[in-house]
């Protein structure tokens, strides 16, 4: 994610202006340097942005699914969808605290209607599948808000995923659908396949 800068055409720049006894090629010159050093720190800022979003991003994706996979060799799928139920908020909330931000997964086919996208992530969702149509490998995305900084990442769908969001009758059992139906009446996050993008994390980070 770090970007090279041409630091060395700035040095020699620096050095013709300064070679000329020049103030306002001096002052010119200053300007320039101090212009390239303020897009560095905030280039840098962005990147080590990115990378604690991925972080917390990558910590909180494996402790659900650690969680999924445990509470399954327990007591199979249905143990699953009741671990997702009741844990999977309280321990995103937990993560919260742990890396002092806000967690959220959020897609454009529900299945806990809690985790609807708001309009920033609506357009971020969008632009993940156009550029997914286009052919393009989509990217984390950081930006400055009012409330802190917003971090986006994809979320694909795994092998694992599709005994809970593929297609019904083939890895999605019928009954372990119904046990979903029981608790989201309303779910529409099935039909998927492997690869497929199926939400985004949005982490907004303190400043
Ligand atoms: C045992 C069944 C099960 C498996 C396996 C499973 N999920 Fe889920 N998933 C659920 C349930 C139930 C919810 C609703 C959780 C809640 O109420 O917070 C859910 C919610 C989600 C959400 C939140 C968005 C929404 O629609 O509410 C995402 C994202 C998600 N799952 C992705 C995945 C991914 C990726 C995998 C594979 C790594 C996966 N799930 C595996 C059952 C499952």
């Amino acid at each position: 994610m770090t970007k090279k800068f041409i630091l060395p055409l700035v040095i020699i720049f620096t050095f013709f202006a300064s070679c000329k006894d020049n103030t306002d090629k001096k002052q010119e010159t200053k300007t320039i340097i101090s212009k390239e050093v303020k897009a560095k720190s905030k280039d840098t800022n962005k990147a080590d942005y990115a990378k604690r979003g991925k972080i917390i991003a990558q910590s909180t994706g494996k402790t659900l699914k650690g969680r999924l996979k445990s509470a399954i060799q327990k007591g199979g799928l249905k143990n699953g969808i009741n671990i997702c139920n009741n844990v999977a908020q309280k321990l995103m909330d937990s993560m919260s605290v742990v890396h002092n931000a806000k967690i959220k997964r959020t897609s454009l086919k529900l299945r806990n209607l809690d985790d609807a996208p708001n309009q920033e992530e609506l357009a971020i969702l969008s632009q993940y599948d156009r550029e997914i149509a286009q052919g393009k490998q989509i990217k984390p995305i950081v930006r400055k808000a009012k409330d802190g900084i917003h971090f986006f990442a994809p979320i694909f769908i795994e092998d694992v995923c599709l005994n809970c969001h593929g297609t019904i009758g083939k890895k999605l059992k019928a009954e372990t659908y119904k046990e979903i139906k029981k608790f989201y009446p309303k779910d529409e996050a099935i039909n998927y396949k492997k690869g497929d993008l199926r939400a985004i994390w949005s982490i907004t980070m303190k400043e």
